[in-house]
């Protein structure tokens, strides 16, 4: 019998990863009936190269193989956007406790303890499929903000892919200041859709060429909020919201939509608010020219005791860009 069929349009996808073909001759005689469409990795690279290519719904993953171990191939897989939401199970002969704590750190969905019956792992495998289901919804409304938030930005030739390299670089400078990789994952998901509010501000004012009206201004300074709102409903967002909200807070606490105050800001939005107004001077506007790098640290570094900033931030941010962009010599 295929289970989920109709769910997925098509058998799901079951990769087996263990170093001993005997093992994973043993899973595949006990998933024979099931009708799941199975693959094989003989090591944790081989892994990884097969989630890539093949996309697999579920991996059953052994902990101890060569070249690169399951702990790995699970911290990997849940590192990243488009792998995170595939269910893991691990299956091995290890008991210790340690071992157990160590791999549902990494971001295993599951543990199996060899040897385990055909109907353990039966109902385990058909439980974590449901939730992949729901996981796939979920991306898939997640998917549809960040084309919105890219198509809104292409109308638009001064700001198009502005938002892509606000994340990537918020992400790098969250990397360089020690912060974790699932915090560096929501600062650079929170940067793609940072701006995505905008969609309810006025074209012909986001476009105005000139100066514009106090009204004009209060009307644009709503999209942090209408961000929120459009993004607050998935759950998959929920540890970016902060920058889409706050990355117009300003550390003197003169900022919008809260008016929060120093480190009250929270710091994936402080690190964006940097990164969003770097990239906005180093790039071509419709008044301005884009400016040199070194002049734009140049104008952070003098401003950043007038309060925009967390001063801390802007002194590691000017190192950091110094670091990259200065050619070698
Ligand atoms: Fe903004």
């Amino acid at each position: 019998m295929i289970e989920l069929t109709s769910e997925f349009n098509r058998p799901p996808r079951i990769l087996l990863v263990d170093d001993n073909p005997a093992n994973i001759e043993l899973l595949k005689l006990q998933l024979r009936s099931s009708g799941y469409d199975l693959e094989t990795a003989q090591d944790g690279l081989q892994a990884l190269d097969k989630v890539r290519s093949w996309k697999p719904d579920l991996v059953l993953l052994d902990l101890m193989m060569p070249k690169m171990s399951g702990y790995e191939v699970c911290q990997f897989m849940k590192s990243d956007r488009e792998f995170c939401f595939i269910p893991i199970i691990i299956v091995t002969a290890l008991r210790e406790l340690d071992d157990k704590l160590k791999a549902i750190e990494f971001g295993a969905d599951d543990f199996l303890i060899k040897p385990f019956n055909k109907l353990e792992l039966a109902t385990r495998i058909r439980s974590l499929l449901r939730m992949k289901l729901l996981y796939d919804d979920l991306d898939t409304s997640e998917n549809i903000l960040f084309s919105l938030a890219q198509a809104i930005e292409t109308k638009d030739p001064y700001t198009r892919g502005h938002s892509e390299r606000v994340a990537r670089y918020s992400r790098h400078m969250a990397k360089a200041i020690g912060l974790s990789e699932k915090e560096q994952n929501a600062i650079w998901r929170g940067g793609l859709i940072h701006d995505i509010g905008k969609i309810g501000v006025d074209e012909a004012i986001l476009h105005k060429q000139g100066p514009l009206t106090p009204e004009e201004i209060a009307h644009v300074r709503l999209h942090p909020q209408k961000g929120y709102d459009i993004c607050c409903p998935l759950r998959s967002l929920q540890s970016s919201l902060c920058v889409i909200r706050s990355h117009h807070e300003r550390f003197d606490g003169g900022g919008h939509p809260d008016g929060l105050e120093g480190e009250t800001i929270p710091l994936p939005a402080r690190i964006a608010s940097i990164v969003d107004t770097f990239d906005a001077m180093t790039t071509n506007r419709p008044y301005r020219k884009a400016m040199h790098f070194e002049e734009a640290t140049k104008i952070l570094a003098a401003e950043k005791d007038w309060g925009q900033w967390d001063p801390k931030l802007v002194t590691e941010f000017v190192q950091l860009v110094h670091a990259d962009f200065t050619p070698a010599s």
